[in-house]
């Protein structure tokens, strides 16, 4: 059982990791296996709904994102955690999102998972985002645990998220509860 963590931040090792780094740690103490994956520096470009995954489990813009499908489609549970960019989820997971999203639809392959938003900012924007990126999950089918308050954190300047304890406390209580969840699915 394997939970795979989503970073759109463009910045490595910035607070949307350490955010999605400490959910995966209360997932990891509940006996899954976890990966942290970080947007920052691929080429991830949006879908320009040529249409061919309708027909096709592919997608024919040749950059980083089919591995990525494929690694997520394995899985049991996802996490997408974003920052906020100018009130929104960044361009980067957002791309992510649509591509992912696009392919796996037609086959119905994320129904039935786990899965659910982190959301990180300086000062605003984290509700709407948190919104943002639930649609993503709904329409595809997953299962969405609760937390002890919404997936949601403030900092500003890398590692400022530390600060913020009870940012921290439900993001893993999150991840707590996306363990339970999991286990809970497979027996
Ligand atoms: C282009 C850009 C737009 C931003 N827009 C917002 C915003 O709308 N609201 C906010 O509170 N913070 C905003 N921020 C601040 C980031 O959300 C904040 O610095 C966050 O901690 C960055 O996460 P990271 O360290 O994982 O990259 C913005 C930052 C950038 C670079």
């Amino acid at each position: 059982m394997k939970a795979v963590g989503i970073v759109g931040s463009p910045r490595k090792n910035g607070n949307t990791e350490i955010l999605t780094k400490h959910t995966l740690k209360a997932i990891e103490e509940e006996g899954l296996d976890t990966e942290l994956i970080s947007l920052a520096g691929l080429d991830i470009r949006p879908c320009d709904d040529c249409r061919v995954c309708l027909d096709e489990e592919r997608c024919p813009i040749d950059d980083d994102l089919f591995p990525l499908y494929n690694k997520i489609k394995e899985a049991e549970a996802i996490i997408l955690a974003s920052p906020v960019y100018f009130g929104s989820a960044t361009a980067l997971l957002k791309a992510f999102m649509e591509r992912t999203g696009r392919i796996g639809q037609r086959g119905r392959v994320f129904a039935g998972k786990v899965g659910g938003p982190l959301i990180v900012a300086r000062r605003a924007g984290q509700n709407f985002t948190f919104a943002q990126l639930m649609y993503w999950f709904h329409v595809l089918g997953f299962f969405m645990p609760g937390s002890t308050y919404w997936n949601i954190a403030f900092g500003r300047q890398p590692g400022e998220v530390k600060e913020d304890e009870e940012g921290l406390r439900t993001a893993w209580n999150f991840g707590k509860n996306i363990a339970f969840l999991v286990k809970s699915l497979k027996t």
